[in-house]
């Protein structure tokens, strides 16, 4: 199985951090690995909370799996930006990039309930 972040990911993730530590900008983020294995292994870390491929089991928090893609993108975009509020999603959020959070709508949007 291919790994997500490659060791360069890694570093170039860890060199643009230090580079930017002294201009307040946006975070860098290192190129999204947008292969349907890199996109598998991104949606992996939600399946914690929001359950396998997004199917959530119990419903204490709701399932991404068959979600519009347009209102999956628009709520972590909101999350991101502090205007929805959050327990959680606000810090998790920040940790992707608009192409990445493109990419989780997708494949969420398409997985069955
Ligand atoms: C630690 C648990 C946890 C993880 C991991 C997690 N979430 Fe969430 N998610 C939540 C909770 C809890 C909420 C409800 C909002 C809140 O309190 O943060 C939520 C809400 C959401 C919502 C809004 C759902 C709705 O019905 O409006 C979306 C979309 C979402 N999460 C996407 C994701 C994606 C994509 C990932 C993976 C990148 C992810 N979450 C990872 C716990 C988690």
């Amino acid at each position: 199985m291919k790994k997500a972040m490659t060791v360069p990911g890694i570093l170039l993730g860890v060199i643009c951090g230090l580079a930017s530590a002294q201009t307040p900008v946006a975070p860098a983020f290192a190129s999204a690995n947008l292969s349907p294995a890199g996109i598998r292994s991104m949606a992996a870390n939600c399946a914690a909370c929001h359950g396998t491929n997004g199917v959530s089991v119990g419903g204490a928090i709701a399932g991404l799996a068959g979600m519009n893609k347009e209102y999956l993108v628009n709520q972590m975009k909101l999350f991101k930006e502090g205007r929805r509020e959050a327990t959680v999603m606000q810090q998790l959020a920040k940790g992707y990039s608009d192409v990445e959070i493109n990419a989780l709508a997708e494949y969420f949007s398409v997985q069955k309930k």
